[in-house]
């Protein structure tokens, strides 16, 4: 029986790659920081499925979160075979408007944490021959979108640029690039969505199941959804200052600071 690690793996997009897996067959690691939600969501997945889920309470924007995950990651007792890095929130508002603590906080979660994750997951996997990383970016990434967008830029370039230094190796790293999915991530981010046209939202089951159809072809980049993948051609031939233009005010209203 195979390992999956999934950190914000209690709401929304981790959720769900939680319950694909679980009906897979595949044990779990839910890593998150709300323990009581996490321990509710393994005894369902459990009764329901007959996996192993073990409850991993971490904040990952805090330095022992991060150590505590990779700790886990490294064991090599009990080897995780697939790590999602999924775990991950919008600012509540526009550059400058956001203090720069919260800003970093993004880029610790968003970054940080995805780099010494996917290596603390890559580095026993290497040794074995086997092993995925899925890291959830969003199609933010490939338009001009505030330092949300900027950051899971980095996401993309990071694992992409990975997956080619470890071809070969039997571990298979993917950009995942979701567009809008009913989540709690805009409710959370005080991001109002009613001008978030109904056709741009995705349904997080049918993601996650595109997703893994595309890690199990060996894809690095994934945008699971054949209108976003239209969209993002669109994306490459639209000039940049009117890209700016129309991605950041779509799905960017925030209520009151
Ligand atoms: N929803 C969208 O439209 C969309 C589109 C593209 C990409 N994405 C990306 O998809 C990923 C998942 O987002 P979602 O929409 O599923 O959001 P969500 O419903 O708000 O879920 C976020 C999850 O992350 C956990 N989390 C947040 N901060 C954390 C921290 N510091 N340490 C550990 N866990 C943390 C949350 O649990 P706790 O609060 O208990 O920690 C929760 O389980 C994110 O990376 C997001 O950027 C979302």
């Amino acid at each position: 029986m195979t390992t999956a690690l999934i950190t914000g793996a209690t709401a929304g997009i981790g959720a769900a790659f939680a319950r694909r897996l679980a009906a897979d067959g595949h044990n779990l690691v839910l890593v998150a920081r709300d323990t009581k939600r996490l321990q509710e969501q393994a005894t369902e997945l459990h009764d329901r499925h007959g996996i192993e889920a073990e409850v991993l309470t971490a904040d990952l924007s805090e330095e022992d979160g991060i150590t505590a995950v990779e700790q886990r990651l490294a064991d090599r007792t009990h080897p995780v075979d697939l790590l999602v890095n999924n775990a991950g929130f919008g600012n509540k508002g526009r550059f400058l408007e956001v203090p720069m603590a919260d800003e970093l906080t993004m880029l610790k979660v968003h970054c940080e944490a995805v780099l010494r994750l996917t290596a603390a997951a890559a580095q026993p996997m290497r040794e074995r021959g086997r092993g995925g990383v899925v890291n959830v970016a969003s199609v933010a990434a490939f338009v001009p979108r505030g330092t949300y967008g900027a950051s899971k830029a980095w996401v993309v370039q990071f694992t992409q640029g990975a997956a080619r230094d470890l071809a070969g190796t039997g571990v298979r790293l993917m950009a995942l690039c979701p567009g809008f999915v009913r989540t709690e991530f805009h409710q959370r981010a005080g991001m109002g969505t009613d001008n978030i046209p109904g056709w741009m939202w995705l349904d997080a089951d049918k993601l996650v199941a595109a997703a893994l159809a595309d890690l199990a072809k060996g894809k690095s980049l994934s945008i699971p959804d054949p209108r976003y993948k239209a969209l993002m051609g669109v994306v490459k031939l639209t000039p940049r200052g009117l890209l700016g233009g129309l991605s950041s005010r779509t799905g960017r209203k925030y209520g009151p600071q």
